[in-house]
């Protein structure tokens, strides 16, 4: 089953990029821009990621991504990632960014974004992507609305608007203002939801901030009525099963509901979210949840089909990337 996944043509849908700093990159940048680590050793970064909930992730998370300052430092940053993205299958991605995690160091969006193109460039041949932006929902939403207009001059180079970080206590409904704004500018948009908490906020994702998909959408299911709407309006779910295993959202994959929200027909897609935190890339997460739920060949391939059908790539690409699916599937004999 591993490497039917690995070869296994996908799209990840799901994916912070700050959350793929690995721990010796991590270091090489703190000495680099001199930048103090509250960890010793790489071994020690890794020993301290044991997280009880989202927030004691987050402040970890936050902690590793000062070490990002220059241009250079955030294209390797990117390069890290897509060459573990290009060995995992993954063809297409679109990628959250949280720019006032940087602009709060004093680190320009410009600086930021124009690392990401150079490497975005460098590997166009193998992997298409684009960039989503994330206000912090634990920043207050003016806040979101002066991100937006710091990005403005860099609309070109993005795909669409997220929500992330703190969920529990910071609802969508104080972001309409920054969404709207987005929304105007013809941006796509998604927003975490229902990963820590309840059904309402889905809702709410959905029709205050107009999200086109979900991310996480986990606790969807205790309101059949939104299960309902999800399958009737092939609402994407972008979950993350080692993410929601490591947040203690499903402490044990083998209680995670991908597979029955699947069975339902809601467009269930598999993704890594942060995995240098949480100890896998997209092909693991596949992998993970295979294992854990029984999945078929069969069911794998419906998901990597999912992630394509659930992606903002224009028509032609999209296209391309479900024939390429669907000869994998046929020469691995897959129906
Ligand atoms: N949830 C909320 N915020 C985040 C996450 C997540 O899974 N990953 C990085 N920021
Ligand atoms: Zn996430």
């Amino acid at each position: 089953m591993h490497n039917f996944i690995k070869g296994l043509p996908k799209a990840e849908l799901h994916l912070h990029i700050e959350g793929t700093l690995e721990p010796e990159l991590m270091f090489t940048l703190a000495k680099k821009n001199e930048v103090e680590l509250p960890f010793a050793s790489v071994e020690d970064v890794r020993a301290a990621y044991e997280f009880d909930d989202l927030q004691s992730f987050l402040d970890i998370y936050y902690q590793g991504a000062a070490v990002l300052i220059t241009e250079s430092d955030f294209a390797e940053l990117m390069s890290e990632y897509l060459e573990r993205a290009i060995a995992d299958g993954v063809r297409h991605a679109e990628i959250f960014f949280d720019p006032q995690t940087h602009s709060e160091r004093g680190v320009d969006i410009g600086t930021v974004i124009g690392g990401f193109r150079k490497a975005q460039a460098e590997f166009a041949d193998s992997i298409s992507t684009s960039l989503i932006l994330c206000f912090l929902r634990h920043l207050p939403p003016h806040a979101a609305v002066d991100t937006f207009e710091a990005a403005r001059p860099y609309l070109d180079d993005i795909m669409g608007l997220g929500l992330d970080s703190s969920e529990v206590g910071n609802p969508p409904e104080r972001f309409v203002e920054a969404y709207a704004l987005g929304r105007d500018a013809g941006l796509r948009l998604v927003a975490h939801a229902g990963e820590e908490a309840g059904p309402d906020y889905v809702w709410a994702a959905l029709d205050v901030l107009g999200a086109e998909r979900i991310d996480h959408g986990v606790r969807a299911e205790d309101d059949p009525e939104l299960v309902e709407r999800l399958v009737r309006e092939q609402i994407p779910l972008t979950m993350c099963p080692l993410s929601n295993q490591e947040l203690q959202v499903v402490p044990d994959l083998r209680d995670h509901n991908l597979k029955r929200l699947l069975d339902r027909g809601v467009k269930v897609t598999i993704n890594s979210d942060d995995p240098a935190y949480f100890g896998g890339y997209v092909a693991e997460n596949y992998a993970m949840a295979a294992t854990a739920l029984g999945l078929t060949r069969t069911e794998v391939g419906r998901i990597a089909r999912n992630s394509i059908e659930a992606s903002f790539v224009d028509d032609e690409r999209k296209a391309e990337l479900l024939t390429e699916l669907d000869q994998y599937l046929a020469s691995h004999e897959v129906h």
